[in-house]
């Protein structure tokens, strides 16, 4: 297998780091063959930011190591996501004069209007992660997806900015270079994961893609093929099992085991007769106590999260048809009814979409991020640009060039 057919999506969360491996040498998306898995518990961040190098770096190291040895192969890269509190996103708009006699719209002339939208002030602590193009105008003509060879004067962008803090990612790269990779980029958490769970139908309509992870709670709205808004909540699956240990007096991993078998969003889904056992805190003696109980700590918490992503998406100004929940908190029993009663729209959980090979081992919301960052760097590695821009020493030393390849660095299938 050649080095360059292993792409390597690299997925670091609060709770888990996963590692896949996938051979694209067969030249389509959909016959990619997922070759290793590599899962290993994660305990050096918080709320998506690292906090320790060294736990982080173990965790993945482990991952890469269980993942290369199901693969047979040893890796040297990977795509990375990157979340938390710190990332934000800009909506801004670029116009240039298109050059040439005959006025006809060339690709050196949207790389100049793009250019001229992320001209946009960007303070030094702050890393550009993602420029991605809404919609040109050409002159009056709106809503052009690719304007080259459109005939007018004035050529216009709208674009999506995502920036994040540098010292976050620069502790993400430091662990992964520690861990013996180099990062061939760094991607935002939910846009990978809208990579790996939505439909093309999903990509236009106008849907909010909701990663609910461990220390996280990502929000990502696409709207006619575009990236519209992105949001970071410091609320997840963490907190849920806290409110359960708390009122239940339970230690965190036991909390978590209830919540995981017998947790529910919706109190009135569950049959109120159902009972569970449970342990006490450092206690060997087990009580019952009725699984309505249980509900009723988890309901209000999920409300709550839900209730702050539609604050978010009010702030987006964007409409929305639909709503698609992945990461692992997806995986709660009655969160998709308790989605649609609070927003009166479709709600559902997002898989990731089926490859090749291994496919099974990772068809779970968990492993949303993990896939989408496999099929992105996938996608990266076929426009061309993928192994130039890799990033080994200081992140800095890359910004520029990063800059540079991002301005082509569009989802070819919206030109
Ligand atoms: N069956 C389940 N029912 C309810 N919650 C679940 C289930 N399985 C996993 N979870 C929860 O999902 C969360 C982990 O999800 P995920 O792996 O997407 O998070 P992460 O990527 O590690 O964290 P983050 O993205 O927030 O940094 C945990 O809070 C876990 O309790
Ligand atoms: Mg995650």
């Amino acid at each position: 297998m050649a080095r360059e057919d292993i792409v390597v999506g690299l997925d670091i969360g609060t709770s888990k780091t996963a590692c896949i491996i996938g051979d694209i040498g067969k030249g389509s998306l959909e016959e990619i063959e997922i070759i290793g898995v590599g899962v290993a518990p994660s305990d050096g961040l918080r709320k998506g930011i690292v906090i320790n190098i060294e736990r982080t770096t173990s965790s993945i190291r482990k991952a890469i190591e269980e993942a290369e040895l199901m693969a047979g192969v040893e890796i040297g890269s990977a795509y990375i996501g990157i979340a938390g509190g710190h990332v934000m996103g800009h909506n801004v708009n670029g116009v240039v004069a298109v050059s040439g006699k005959d006025h006809v719209v060339t690709p050196e002339d949207v790389n100049r209007v793009i250019n001229a939208a992320k001209t946009v002030a960007i303070p030094p602590e702050r890393e550009v992660l993602h420029i991605l193009p809404q919609m040109f105008t050409v002159d009056d003509m709106t809503g052009i997806r690719n304007p080259v060879g459109i005939t007018g004067v004035r050529l216009e962008v709208s674009v999506h900015i995502v920036t994040g803090a540098v010292s976050s990612a620069q502790n993400l790269v430091r662990c992964v270079h520690l861990a013996g990779l180099s990062v061939e980029d760094i991607v935002l958490e939910p846009l990978a994961s809208a990579e790996a769970v939505l439909t093309p139908d999903e990509f236009e309509a106008g849907t909010a893609l909701i990663d609910i992870g461990s220390g996280t709670t990502d929000l990502v709205i696409y709207r006619n093929g575009a990236l519209m808004h992105t949001a970071s909540l410091a609320v997840g699956g963490w907190n849920i099992t806290n409110d359960l240990a708390t009122v239940l007096h339970l230690t965190l991993p036991e909390a978590e085991t209830i919540k995981r078998e017998h947790g529910c969003a919706l109190v009135e889904l569950v049959d109120p007769a159902e009972t569970i056992s449970v342990q006490g805190r450092g206690t060997q003696r087990t009580r019952m106590i009725h699984r309505t109980h249980v509900a009723e700590i988890v309901q209000p918490r999920m409300m709550e999260i839900f209730e702050l992503v539609r604050q978010e998406i009010e702030k987006s100004h964007q409409m929305i048809n639909g709503l698609v929940l992945t990461g692992g908190t997806a995986l709660l029993e009655g969160i998709e009814e308790l989605g649609a009663a609070m927003f009166e729209m479709p709600v559902r959980v997002g898989y990731p979409r089926p490859l090749r090979g291994l496919s099974d081992r990772v068809h779970s919301p968990v492993h949303a991020t993990g896939v989408g960052l496999l099929l992105y760097g996938t996608r990266d590695r076929w426009s061309g640009k993928g192994t130039s821009r890799f990033i080994k020493g200081n992140v800095f030393e890359n910004i520029l060039q990063r800059m540079r390849s991002w301005f082509a660095s569009v989802r070819e299938d919206f030109f």
